[in-house]
């Protein structure tokens, strides 16, 4: 007899497979019991040699983060957000990288778990991370290279992705050895 995955497994996955960024938002305040789950979830996300190069920097109040939405590209989305986490990193190197997508991953899977969207924004210019820093006070030896954005998903409004869905298994996938 095979073993059937769990219903809760099943939930899980399904979860995971259905997480999407969310950029429109109701005006609910999060809860800061929600925000510190979030918070004991994010401070065990494994590191390069457990370094835990991040601090975090929790900004709940809007007007800060309507200006920090002025700081990239793509980062609009954080005037209307009910909170933001911004991810600062003590190296600007490959395992810092890697680590920051980490503890970002795990910050969005809390979130919905706790029923809150989320979104990556990306402070993609120099001059972009040093008015993050001035604006929340960040030390110039630390980079803050993202921001998670968090609130109640407005679902009537569109979350406006650049593009959606996703390649297919077999584009992206080769088994025993490489097949493009
Ligand atoms: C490194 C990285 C940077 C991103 N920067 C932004 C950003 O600045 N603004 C934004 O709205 N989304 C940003 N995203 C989210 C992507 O646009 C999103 O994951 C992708 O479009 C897939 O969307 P979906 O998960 O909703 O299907 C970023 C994602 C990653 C991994």
């Amino acid at each position: 007899m095979t073993d059937q995955p769990s219903p809760s497994s099943q939930s899980f996955l399904t979860a995971l497979r259905t997480l999407r960024q969310s950029r429109r938002f109701h005006d609910r305040a999060i809860p800061r019991e929600d925000l510190h789950e979030i918070l004991e979830v994010a401070r065990w996300t494994g590191s390069s040699k457990n370094t835990q190069p991040w601090h975090l920097v929790v900004v709940e109040d809007r007007a800060v983060n309507a200006e920090l939405a002025g700081y990239g590209a793509f980062t609009g989305f954080l005037d209307g957000v009910a909170a933001s986490i911004v991810i600062t990193l003590d190296h600007d190197g490959r395992s810092q990288a890697y680590d920051e997508g980490r503890i970002s991953e795990r910050i969005m899977l809390a979130a919905a778990e706790l029923g809150i969207g989320s979104g990556t924004a990306w402070f993609s210019s120099t001059e972009a991370r040093q008015r993050v820093r001035d604006l929340l006070g960040i030390p110039g030896d630390r980079h803050p290279w993202s921001a998670v954005g968090l609130g109640y998903t407005d679902t009537t409004r569109s979350q406006a992705a650049p593009s959606s869905g996703r390649k297919p298994l077999a584009e992206i996938v080769s088994w025993g050895h490489y097949q493009a």
